[in-house]
């Protein structure tokens, strides 16, 4: 065979071994050729495997090969066969045809089916076989080199992922915290603000703690009954900055004096607001003096208007005015209180949420409360206990 040149191979450099030497694989059932090309490519430098045919490759090959030379007609898989082959194991190994009398039909079919070059046997001119060499040489340095990118960068974008979500826990958690923290000081205020009307202080804790009862009989998810409870909490906050000592009066109420009184709902939801974080409070707050019927106050709502939440309140919020005792007239005893509930279902509170409040009302209820009279020594005990 008449060759000329004999350029040395530059090694083809991997990011996990700096300098490791090009692999490649010769397919050919004639040993000849094999091995005259084998020789040739070892002379450059490279590392070279062989197999007889395209069945015989297709087991050897792996993703350590970087080029492959591939003759068209062998017995067992011709060269095109052979490509689809390679097609489905995915490696992405530049493949160039060896071809003997090469046709045009050969070459439109090879390069259609992604064939990266050919090469001419015999070989007659050795430069020319080694650029087309190392043309493919280059071709899979830069298959490599996306690849490796590719990798980098899903490894990158998972880990900003995982250094996110992380973040996100963080923050989330600070946001509790905060909100805890915040309601916490709210709740002493109110508390020590409160103290100055035993009455009030009582019924704040006692509504709390009715709504967190009947919520958890209703089933309740505990993100709902932390709302609930905030709610409870704060849903007369509004009288803390209304002048309501009209209210202790045993006298029936002005209109003047009514119209004070129902403003207590929505300066408590303003109150809680700006704190941006108790939106379901604001709105349970704003509406605990409504009614089923549309006749409460201070919107007029009906009660597919009203969450659950609101509803509870409205109806425990309702049974403490009824059972606690002040200044001006007697409170009632339980059974009178359940009956009131009972008269007022599906005009003011909702069937279902007495039915079930007032069947759990002596669980609800200390056994010192459930009988009017222990309200009658006075309104600074503390129910609590
Ligand atoms: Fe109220």
């Amino acid at each position: 065979m008449k060759v000329k040149g004999t350029s040395q191979a530059e090694p083809l450099k991997r990011a996990s071994e700096p300098e490791v030497k090009t692999r490649i694989l010769v397919a050919d059932d004639d040993d000849m050729v094999r091995d005259t090309v084998s020789n040739i490519l070892e002379t450059f430098g490279y590392v070279v495997q062989t197999a007889d045919g395209g069945r015989q490759l297709l087991d050897m090959v792996d993703d350590s090969y970087d080029v492959i030379l591939l003759d068209i007609d062998m017995p067992d898989l011709d060269g095109f066969e052979t490509i689809r082959g390679l097609d489905k194991l995915g490696y992405d190994i530049p493949v160039l045809f060896l071809t003997g009398s090469g046709s045009i039909d050969h070459a439109i079919r090879a390069i259609n089916m992604g064939v990266y070059d050919f090469l001419t046997k015999p070989i007659d001119d050795l430069d020319i076989f080694h650029v087309k060499i190392r043309r493919a040489i280059e071709k899979r340095m830069y298959v490599l080199q996306e690849r490796r990118y590719k990798e980098a960068l899903e490894d990158n974008v998972q880990k900003k992922a995982e250094q996110l979500r992380a973040q996100n826990k963080l923050l989330r958690s600070y946001s509790e915290s905060l909100e805890n923290a915040t309601v916490q000081l709210m709740s002493s205020l109110q508390n020590a603000m409160e103290e100055k009307d035993g009455y009030t202080a009582g019924h704040t804790r006692r509504v709390t703690k009715y709504a967190v009862k009947l919520g958890i009989a209703m089933e309740l998810e505990n993100r709902e009954l932390v709302v609930l409870r905030r709610a409870a909490q704060f849903h007369d906050i509004g009288k803390l900055v209304i002048d309501l000592s009209c209210i202790q009066k045993p006298q029936s109420l002005s209109d003047e004096e009514w119209e004070l009184i129902k403003k207590h709902p929505g300066v408590g939801a303003n109150i809680i607001k700006p704190l941006g974080f108790m939106e379901r409070e604001q709105f349970i707050i704003r509406h605990h003096h409504e009614r089923m019927d549309g006749m409460g106050y201070p919107r007029g709502l009906t009660g597919d208007q009203l969450d659950d939440l609101t509803k509870i309140i409205m109806v425990v919020d309702s049974y403490d005015a009824m059972t606690s005792f002040r200044k001006y007239r007697r409170n009632k005893n339980l059974d009178e209180a359940i009956e009131e509930l009972h008269d007022c279902s599906g005009t003011q509170f909702d069937p279902a949420i007495v039915d079930i409040f007032t069947k759990h009302i002596e669980e609800f209820v200390p056994e010192q409360m459930v009988e009017a009279e222990a309200f009658s020594d006075g309104f600074k005990e503390d129910f609590n206990h």
